[in-house]
């Protein structure tokens, strides 16, 4: 049995994605889209695979299971809802759109349809994630902290809010995720907003965003972002319960219970395994797609309150629905 792919969205993220696929015996990449001719024909190219000037084209020309949407966050919506709408599975990469609205939409359609979804929150795919969830066991957490400390990526769309949407909705969502898994969800947010990123004129995203965070059982949490840095300098999550101090990012879990820190180096390969869990989903194989969309969306609603509680400067409560 082999999975058809196709890509919507030619740039960073698909290039990444494609290379992994290809590497999968059971995995075809049929055709690649994107709205910049030059782009789709160079990763189409360096797969022997036909490039399409939209996502239209893509769907009427190729015989397809699953599309893997790669676009900026201002492009989604109509993408996925065509590719729903023909019956196909779906992969779509954080974060979900510009606003809470679209994947809404999307997320509606996806549940009508019952279709395989996935989203890009390889995160949950971590080594040091399992290990984190089984060292802190039934304790509860009370603190969480979450930082974002990073530069402004070098992708045009990036500066602009209605390009990416922001710090929080474009990056630090890995890290709201994180802190869902592990500690649970959030009933309520304030935040602050400050700055811009240099040379930014109107319409640019913050420069840095304080942000706090009440979970419903109990727990504080606090975010930190910043795209004011010329470099990454730390992404990731603490998590603070009685008698244990952990710290995650995407590469080591640093543990201490008071005898000492505790290094524990990630071993596996979390971008390998997002993709390979949703073709085994395809390919009706395996149930291991850890963010599938209607997960994702509420990690993007507490994205978007964040957000929106640091632009209005007002509390944002996260009523508890799914609609
Ligand atoms: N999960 C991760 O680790 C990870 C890593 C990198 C990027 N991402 C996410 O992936 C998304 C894309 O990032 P990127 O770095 O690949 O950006 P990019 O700018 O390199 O690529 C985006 C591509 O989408 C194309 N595009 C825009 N609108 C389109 C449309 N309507 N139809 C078809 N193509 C369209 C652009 O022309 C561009 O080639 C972002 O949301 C980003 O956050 C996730």
């Amino acid at each position: 049995m082999t999975c058809r792919i196709g890509f919507v969205g030619a740039g960073n993220v698909a290039a990444r994605h494609a290379r992994v696929l290809s590497g999968f015996p059971d995995v075809r990449i049929v055709g690649i889209a994107d709205t910049d001719a030059a782009r789709a024909a160079g990763l189409a190219r360096e797969h022997g695979t036909a490039a399409y000037g939209d996502h239209a084209a893509l769907l009427r020309s190729e015989r397809l299971d699953a599309v893997y949407v790669c676009v900026p966050p201002f492009a989604h919506g109509q993408i996925e809802l065509a590719v729903l709408d023909a019956g196909l599975s779906l992969f779509v990469e954080k974060p979900l759109a510009l606003d809470e609205a679209t994947a809404r939409r999307v997320a509606a359609a996806a549940r009508r349809r019952g279709a395989v979804t996935a989203v890009g929150h390889h995160w949950r795919y971590l080594d040091v994630v399992e290990q984190a969830r089984r060292l802190l066991g039934d304790r509860p957490v009370r603190l969480a902290v979450g930082v974002w400390l990073d530069k402004v990526p070098p992708v045009p769309w990036w500066p602009r809010r209605d390009g990416s949407g922001g710090q929080v909705i474009e990056q630090a969502v890995h890290v709201l995720d994180l802190a869902r898994l592990l500690v649970g969800e959030v009933t309520e947010v304030s935040a602050h907003e400050s700055g811009h990123p240099p040379d930014q004129a109107e319409g640019a995203v913050g420069a840095a965003t304080g942000a706090l965070l009440r979970f419903r059982d109990g727990a504080t949490g606090i975010l930190g972002a910043t795209c004011l840095l010329g470099w990454k300098h730390r992404a990731g999550l603490e998590i603070y319960a009685e008698g244990i101090a952990l710290r995650i990012s995407e590469d080591r879990l640093v543990v201490d219970t008071g005898a000492g820190r505790r290094v524990i180096v990630e071993a596996g390969d979390a971008r390998r395994r997002v993709d390979r869990a949703f073709v085994d989903a395809v390919l009706r194989r395996g149930t291991d797609v850890r963010a599938p969309y209607d997960d994702a969306l509420r990690t993007h609603r507490l994205a978007c309150a964040v957000a929106r509680a640091a632009t209005s400067g007002a509390p944002v409560r996260l009523e508890d629905t799914d609609g």
